[in-house]
């Protein structure tokens, strides 16, 4: 049975049931399908390897971070054709994240809102669960690494909190995603502005310094930015990605704005909001940055991916690769396939 076909079916009890108990269901559903080889009969996507941040990906779409928050799910999500997989966000410390319910669907608009909170075992679970991967261990493909703040820590303390996490990932990851855009982490968003941005970066990159010496092997970081910036804002950021040589930026995280939903059930609960509704958002941020960063620094390129010709468009905009979320809940995981036919040959 295709995984078209698969979804088709499933989706209708999915999208029945609360949103968080449909993702509860469906990973470990994925991880035994997996398990049984029933998802070896998805068609992967054919090789359009493209160099990044220093590695080849084999093809551009990726899975962005959020869905597998504890790198519980690695080897079933890497049956599903990615040309790489993005885990986390980790914290240093195990956090429950924030009261249920904390994710809804909006369907007339494509999109979800969450506020889930950064809930997850803490990065010592994590690692274990990243070794503990067929994906890692056989170094099947590329693996990032998200990292955050725990909700306690200061926001004065936020450093603190990225190194523990940088240092205890490095040894595993492809590359490193530093996620200060979560709008459901106190403050969180205030490290984009522009003189905490450059005391993170500034201690982040001695950091990689060193740690590259210590493994003798150079992990890339990427910075994770929010869509909720205006031009002035956008360019301060790829300044500082500049003075400080950032390996790459992921743009975007959710919005908090929520002018493209409003009267829509949902549409006043808190958190962030993925989906369509963010798509042009985050065009215009990439478009941004690549008129600010040229070809220095790569984009990675997220935010309402719901077709083949989104992906495209989001290249169109300055993107050197792309990764799905939300989209996926929506469309299914064919969309892979169907954005890395999109991009072949572009
Ligand atoms: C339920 C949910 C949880 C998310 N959790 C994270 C997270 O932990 N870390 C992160 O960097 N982004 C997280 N994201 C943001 C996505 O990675 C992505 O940047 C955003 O949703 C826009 O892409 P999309 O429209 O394709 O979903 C989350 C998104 C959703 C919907």
């Amino acid at each position: 049975m295709s995984e078209k076909l698969l979804y088709s079916l499933a989706r209708p009890f999915l999208f029945a049931i609360d949103p968080e108990a449909a993702h509860n269901l469906t990973l470990p559903a994925l991880r035994c399908a997996a398990g049984w080889g029933l998802t070896s009969s998805i068609a992967k996507p054919t090789d359009n390897p493209r160099t990044v941040m220093g590695m080849t990906f084999p093809n551009p779409v990726g899975l962005a971070a959020g869905l597998d928050k504890d790198g519980a799910y690695i080897d079933g999500l890497a049956t599903l054709g990615f040309g790489f997989i993005e885990v986390g966000t980790v914290t240093p410390r195990a956090q429950p994240g924030n009261p249920m319910p904390r994710m809804f669907r909006l369907p007339q608009a494509k999109a979800i809102i969450n506020r889930m909170g950064f809930n997850n075992g803490g990065v010592d679970t994590f690692v274990k669960n990243v070794q503990a991967s067929r994906f890692y261990q056989n170094r099947e493909g590329i693996l990032g690494l998200n990292i955050g703040k725990n909700a306690d820590t200061p926001i004065e303390r936020a450093v603190d909190d990225y190194l523990i996490c940088l240092n205890k990932v490095y040894p595993y990851a492809s590359y490193v995603t530093i996620n200060i855009s979560s709008p459901n982490t106190k403050n969180l968003r205030q490290l984009q502005g522009a003189s905490e941005l450059d005391a993170l970066l500034s201690q982040l990159k001695d950091a990689q310094q060193r740690l590259a010496d210590e493994h003798k092997r150079y992990v890339p970081i990427a910075l994770k930015i929010a869509p909720d910036m205006d031009q002035e804002q956008i360019q301060n950021v790829a300044q500082a990605l500049l003075r400080h040589k950032i390996d790459g930026v992921i743009a975007t995280n959710t919005t908090i704005n929520r002018e493209a939903v409003k009267n829509l059930k949902y549409a006043e609960e808190t958190g962030g909001l993925s989906g369509a509704p963010v798509f042009e958002a985050s065009n215009i941020v990439i478009r941004e940055l690549k008129k600010e960063l040229g070809n220095s620094v790569p984009i990675i390129g997220v935010g309402g991916i719901l077709s083949g010709a989104d992906a495209q468009a989001k290249m169109n905009a300055g993107a050197s690769l792309v990764q799905l979320y939300t989209g996926l809940i929506y469309q299914g995981p064919a969309l892979v396939r169907e954005c890395a036919a999109a991009l072949h040959g572009k």
